[in-house]
């Protein structure tokens, strides 16, 4: 299975959660079986690892970012995954208009998919710590609904 976050800038909320599955699934034993990636729809950040902000407020709960680098999302992308997830609506909006049609991925808001009590993860670049705490209780929330969707795929 493979299952690629997208967000806005790939530098804050899709790599946070790219992180958070990568460990749920080592913890799990099912690493092997699951491909996990990130990406951004704007292409501002690309190359550079996830923002500091985010790398220290993810390792103080165990999760490692500092060797993940942004890229941009792009229509082969809808070829090679099987679900996408978007963390806001402007991201879902924008990749439903870069899918090709008949592509295979399944393609969803992350938080809406696994039934959190708010549908988006919201965009911390501009505002304090808190935002960002905010956006690890919710990616972790939402991992443990797509972990148990993986355990059903498997
Ligand atoms: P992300 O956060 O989409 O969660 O990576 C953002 C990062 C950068 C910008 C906006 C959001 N930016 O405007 O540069």
């Amino acid at each position: 299975m493979r299952v690629l976050f997208v967000c806005l800038g790939n530098i804050c909320r899709s790599p946070t959660a790219e992180g958070v599955l990568r460990h749920k699934l080592r913890a799990a034993g099912l690493e092997q079986w699951v491909r996990v990636d990130s990406a951004g729809t704007g292409d501002w950040h690309v190359g550079k690892a996830p923002d500091q902000r985010t790398r220290l407020a993810a390792q103080r709960r165990g999760y490692a970012l500092e060797d993940l680098r942004a890229r941009q999302v792009e229509p082969a992308d809808f070829q090679h995954f099987d679900l996408i997830l978007a963390m806001d609506r402007d991201n879902l909006a924008d990749l439903q208009r870069l899918r090709p049609a008949g592509a295979p991925a399944a393609l969803d808001l992350f938080l809406r998919r696994y039934q959190l009590a708010v549908d988006e993860v919201p965009d911390p670049y501009h505002g304090g710590a808190a935002g960002f705490e905010q956006v690890l209780d919710l990616i972790e929330q939402a991992c443990d609904g797509l972990l148990q969707e993986i355990r059903g795929r498997l």
